[in-house]
């Protein structure tokens, strides 16, 4: 493993030595299910997209290809291919219509920490081609998988989404927990989001009462992000498998997306360790407590 982590330390220097800025990757999580998770990553991707950033958007649900629905996109091959080494990550990331590209996900495989040492190796690889874009966006599944985990501890920053359901927002405390208990990785910058609010209250209210909370009981920094409105909008571009930000630029919902994306470029923002660091973090992870740099 410690081969493995300084040869990948070697090839990232080489190849982000040339003066580029590093990529930013940013994992979008939630404890709860369908609060918005992959039309928030989505639209975000596309608002970065739009201030000219190279964005790759990748769906690390495991499971279900959300991504992919959202866009109206039906890839025909995903990470699974890569790993079991029958494509390439040139080969299977795909263009839109939106000014990004798509890295579809795997469901394949159970756990990225069960991977075979060739297995890891080829996707680290493989993975590394990402290493062109300013930013990677990474939609997870709902809840705390392993894999979950493994991407948001892998991430510069997580950002968390809830709805102002009070079944999401336990959920949100509870992958925050698990995240400050599991994660070893004291730089995560975390950041919430609060989805369908009715109004600029409801979501300041809402992120408080998480905020709140994480400080007085994990003693964790979390930052308020922003809200997003809820907007008949969004489920009507879902069903025309569009994203909202597309379909309606000056709606609500992507109003919301817009001043979202404008906060992360604003915020002051600790460079992470770019794609080298991510996939050391990733892969680390499956040989226990992620190795301190
Ligand atoms: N701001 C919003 N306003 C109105 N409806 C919304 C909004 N955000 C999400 N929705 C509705 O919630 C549905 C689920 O959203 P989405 O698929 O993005 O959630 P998710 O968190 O990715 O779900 P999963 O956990 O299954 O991956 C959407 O299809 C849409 O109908
Ligand atoms: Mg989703």
């Amino acid at each position: 493993m410690a081969d493995q982590a300084e040869s990948l330390r070697e090839m990232m220097k080489n190849r982000n030595g040339q003066g580029e800025s590093k990529t930013r990757i940013i994992a979008v999580a939630s404890g709860k299910g369908g609060v918005g998770k992959t039309n928030i990553a989505t639209n975000i991707a596309i608002g970065y997209a739009r201030l000219g950033k190279k964005v790759v958007l990748m769906d690390a649900d495991l499971g279900l290809a959300n991504v992919n629905v959202v866009l109206g996109i039906i890839p025909k091959f995903n990470l699974y291919h890569v790993i079991r080494k029958q494509k390439s990550m040139d080969e299977i990331i795909m263009d839109t219509n939106y000014g990004i590209r798509i890295v579809a996900g795997a469901s394949g495989f159970a756990k990225i920490a069960n991977l075979a040492d060739d297995e890891r190796n080829n996707f680290i690889d493989e993975l590394s081609h990402l290493e062109n874009a300013d930013v990677i966006i990474i939609d997870t599944s709902a809840g705390v998988s392993a894999n979950v985990l493994s991407f948001v501890a892998a991430a510069d920053e997580a950002i968390i989404v809830t709805t102002p359901e009070p079944t999401a927002i336990t959920d949100a405390y509870g992958i925050i927990k698990i995240i400050a208990t599991e994660i070893d990785n004291l730089n995560l910058g975390l950041k919430l989001i609060v989805n369908r609010v009715k109004s600029v209250t409801e979501g300041k209210k809402v992120a408080e009462r998480v905020i709140n909370i994480a400080g007085q009981f994990l003693n964790l920094k979390v930052d308020y992000l922003g809200y997003v409105y809820d907007d008949p909008g969004v489920h009507e571009a879902v069903l025309k498998q569009k994203p909202f930000s597309a379909v309606d630029p000056n709606g609500k919902a992507s109003i919301c997306v817009q001043h979202i994306v404008g906060r992360l470029e604003n915020v002051e923002y600790r460079e992470g360790g770019g794609l080298g660091q991510f996939l050391k973090k990733l892969f680390g992870r499956s040989e226990g407590p992620v190795e301190k740099v």
